[in-house]
């Protein structure tokens, strides 16, 4: 993203045209491709984001607001007389702000607080699979600890344990052998080291493949395949050090051709999302599903209800159409 004013984007755009005035909510990579995105827009008259980042500021008028201060941006949606809002994080989204936003008669891009609840709960995710057949890997949920010791005890190894809520991504323990799972019940349950997040546990069969994230956008009624990509997951060259939400992206991903983009819109992302609605959870925004291409198939590992970050970046890039018509597209349905 680096040469942004050499490309000729303005920062602000005010006073173009009578467009739009877009407020964007996050501060990461992703809502920097985002905003240089949508600055380039003919539609775009005046960019905010909050809180935005030293990039972003080259790029979109960055005001000090959290991303989670959803009293904060409704005042300021209401005081600046926003059009539109395009929601970055899952946080926001899990807390509301886009049911708040068109209660104010704003439009907004990203689910409501129910459809991001896909995100915002692994075991809800899991059951809908389970409801819809939608192929994922074999689970239970346990709020208590020695009932989710004694599965792992009566499953065996390699097992996955998760806290079923919100935890940064760090959440998720691939453990090798019994004693490992046991301690990840531990940390998760007993320690609370995510908090509320994991007084509750999916546990889960590990699955063997190869990984890519497929993102579909939606309206409320129709699922339009998106692209595909991948992330680098681990820190330091050489893939040695740890774990990470992605140090770098690349868009599409190989491993899925045009008939496994036709099979993961027909097994996955057409059921999820009928099934969603059919529960009560109409879908609006991009949906993103973490997916394992094994031996019989593409299998959900989870969906994300937000663009992935730093994936946004790669894809921003690739996209040949106005940005800001395209999210309005989904927002408006
Ligand atoms: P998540 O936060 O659910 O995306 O999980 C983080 C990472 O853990 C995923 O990107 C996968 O690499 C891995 N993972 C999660 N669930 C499974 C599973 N059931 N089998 C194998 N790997 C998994
Ligand atoms: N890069 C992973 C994520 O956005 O969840």
């Amino acid at each position: 993203m680096d040469g942004l004013r050499e490309q000729g984007i303005p920062k602000n755009t005010a006073g173009k045209n009578d467009g739009m005035k877009v407020l964007v909510i996050g501060s990461g990579g992703r809502e920097h491709a985002l905003c240089w995105a949508i600055a380039k827009s003919p539609k775009c008259d005046e960019l905010y984001c909050a809180p935005g980042n030293a990039g972003i500021d080259q790029v979109a008028v960055t005001v000090s607001i959290a991303a989670d201060d959803l009293d904060g941006i409704m005042d300021f949606v209401r005081d600046n007389g926003v059009d539109f809002v395009v929601v970055g994080p899952e946080g926001p989204l899990v807390a509301g702000l886009v049911d708040r936003l068109e209660e104010a008669g704003v439009k907004a891009f990203g689910p409501s607080a129910r459809a991001a609840e896909l995100e915002g709960s692994k075991g809800l995710t899991k059951d809908l699979c389970a409801k819809y057949s939608i192929p994922t890997a074999d689970y239970a949920r346990f709020d208590e600890p020695d009932a989710a010791k004694e599965y792992i005890r009566v499953k065996g190894a390699p097992i996955v344990v998760k806290a079923d809520g919100l935890a940064a991504g760090k959440g998720v323990i691939l453990c090798r052998n019994e004693n490992e799972a046991y301690a990840a019940i531990d940390h998760i349950m007993t320690e609370a080291a995510f908090g509320e997040a994991g007084s509750e546990v999916v546990i889960e069969e590990m699955l063997v493949g190869e990984e890519a994230s497929f993102f579909a956008l939606l309206d409320g009624k129709t699922a339009l395949p998106m692209v595909t990509a991948q992330d680098h997951k681990t820190a330091f060259d050489g893939d040695e050090g740890p774990n990470t939400g992605g140090m770098g992206a690349y868009t599409p991903a190989p491993v899925i051709t045009d008939a496994m983009a036709k099979r993961i819109m027909d097994e996955i992302i057409t059921p999820t999302i009928r099934g969603a609605a059919a529960d009560g959870r109409p879908y609006k925004g991009v949906l993103y599903a973490g997916l394992m291409i094994t031996e019989k198939g593409p299998e959900l590992i989870e969906y994300n209800v937000r663009f992935g970050d730093p994936e946004c970046q790669p894809m921003m890039m690739r996209l040949k159409s106005d940005a800001l018509e395209m999210l309005l597209a989904c927002a408006e349905g």
